[in-house]
């Protein structure tokens, strides 16, 4: 399959492209396209073959259900069975927006499209070209992140064309997202609402509206075999780049001479090191591991992969004065230590502000629960 490449203006989409992506949604094709918080995989919700082709697209298993994304609150009802109080008032104040919410579904929804679940995730996105997609295509459109399943969530259009070129039908191009982690799950099916998976509108947030919010236990940890979370996806080891990450945790000082004694040791051993630092700590690394192993010290910023040369490829993700600068450049990070080809990770922690619980559960995940107290 041939797949087209269409850049588009993110703030005012041209009718023309996305009158051409949402043909290919009525006709049962795939279409990539931006979100606020990443780049989602499109196909028709309504369509059973269009989830099949989603699901062996992204070589995902077909017991992990899709998100049905919607532009307007009129195309809720007919995905439901109920709207339950509690998701009127998370509607109210966060549609559209960075949230999902979990329904039971109506009769209309397709099981292949909820994972065999009589549940059904459904968001209302802010992103005008993922509305504008939505409106024309005239149907709910489901999309997972517009990854291969275990890589990082894709939030430029790049990552799509890495992990889907000749695998979907078109990727509309509307540059980088803006929050860069995946919509907040809240399940509103039981009593009180439940945390699913944390996201940019945090844990805090939600339990100003809801003081008995729980919290699912797979948003939290690692997932053991016999727990069934209650969001399917969070089984499975997700956003992981290929090398092994290590993540230090405790006082910035002791982080970072922790950081510093064991890349030394890799790359006193050879190793290919990749180092997340933040702009403030940038400066300690560069003064303490200059000259351990071959090279330059690589990279002032997120952009681009480290030169093949460089022993130390040193990544700035972002500033601890701007919690979202961080959430915008982790997975562009995760994924460029592939391209880059480090052997270890090492990562500090990115605990508090609004973001910080979101950050951490993805970068845990990524690390596989491998994580230093110090
Ligand atoms: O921000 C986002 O949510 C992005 C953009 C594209 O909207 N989408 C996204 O989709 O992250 P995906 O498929 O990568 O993650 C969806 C998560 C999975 O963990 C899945 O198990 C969970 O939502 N989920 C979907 N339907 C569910 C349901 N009925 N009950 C519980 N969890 C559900
Ligand atoms: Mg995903």
């Amino acid at each position: 399959m041939k797949t087209r490449f269409v850049t588009i203006d993110e703030k005012e989409p041209q009718a023309d492209r996305i009158e051409a992506a949402a043909q290919i949604i009525r006709d049962g094709g795939l279409v990539a396209f931006p979100t606020e918080t990443v780049y989602g995989l499109g196909g028709n919700a309504l369509d059973p073959e269009a989830s099949r082709r989603i699901y062996a697209a992204k070589g995902r298993p077909s017991d992990n259900p899709l998100i049905a994304h919607i532009a307007d609150f009129a195309q809720l009802g007919p995905l439901v069975a109920e709207v339950p109080e509690a998701a009127r008032i998370l509607m109210k104040t966060y549609w559209p927006g960075p949230m999902t919410l979990i329904f039971q579904k109506s009769d209309l929804v397709p099981k292949s499209t909820t994972g065999g679940l009589d549940t059904v995730a459904v968001r209302m996105p802010s992103h005008p070209v993922a509305r504008a997609l939505i409106r024309a295509a005239g149907v709910p459109i489901a999309a997972p992140s517009a990854n291969l399943s275990g890589r990082p969530s894709p939030t430029r259009a790049s990552h799509v064309l890495e992990d889907m070129d000749g695998r979907i039908d078109m990727i509309l191009d509307g540059g980088e997202v803006g929050i860069g982690l995946e919509s907040t799950i809240i399940d509103v099916t039981g009593p009180e609402p439940a945390l699913l998976r944390p996201g940019y509108i945090s844990e805090e947030m939600i339990r100003e509206l809801f003081a008995g919010m729980t919290v699912d236990a797979a948003s939290i940890g690692p997932v053991s075999p016999d727990m069934h979370p209650k969001a399917p996806g969070m089984k499975y080891r997700h956003y992981a780049p290929k090398a092994q990450m290590t993540i230090v945790r405790g006082e910035a000082a002791a982080v970072q001479q922790k950081i510093c004694a064991l890349a030394g040791e890799e790359l006193r051993a050879g190793k290919k090191v990749g180092l997340i630092c933040t702009q403030e700590s940038r400066p300690v690394y560069e003064n303490r591991l200059k000259g351990i192993g071959p090279g330059e010290i690589g990279r002032a910023d997120s952009c681009g992969a480290g030169g093949e040369e460089q022993a130390l490829d040193l990544v700035t993700v972002g500033s601890r004065r701007d919690g979202a600068s961080i959430a915008h450049n982790l997975y562009d990070v995760l994924r460029s230590f592939d391209t880059a080809g480090v052997d270890v990770i090492y990562s500090e922690s990115f605990e508090g502000g609004q973001l910080g619980g979101a950050i951490m559960n993805r970068l845990k995940k990524a690390a596989g629960y491998h994580i230093l107290d110090v």
